[in-house]
């Protein structure tokens, strides 16, 4: 599996997504209750960027139209939203955020 970095631990604020450019691919980074989550950072209902909307209970809500995405597996809580968004596996390594893209889950 191929890990790219995606920003520094240090830029992450506590439940503030961060959004970056993985391979042309928009990734919104999120720290929060202890873990770093990587999840596409394109709403699946229309698009919309995730990383502007509110993170709670290891859930992102995008603030359109308010469907909440699981960050851990990109299942959304509820309508409108009915498909996944593609999260991906992340690993901390020496104060970097590092993402696979190759392997969406
Ligand atoms: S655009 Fe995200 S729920 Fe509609």
């Amino acid at each position: 599996m191929t890990y790219v970095k995606a920003c520094a631990l240090s830029e992450l604020e506590e439940n503030t997504p961060k959004r970056v450019e993985l391979d042309g691919t928009p990734v919104s980074i999120v720290s929060t209750e202890g873990e770093v989550f990587a999840i596409n950072d394109i709403c699946s209902h229309a698009n919309v960027s995730l990383s502007e909307g509110e993170v709670e209970d290891c859930m992102i809500e995008c603030w359109l139209h308010g469907s909440s995405f699981d960050l851990r597996t990109g299942k959304p809580s509820g309508l409108p939203a009915t498909r996944p968004v593609p999260v991906y596996p992340v690993k901390i390594e020496g104060g970097d955020v590092l993402v696979s893209l190759t392997q969406e889950s």
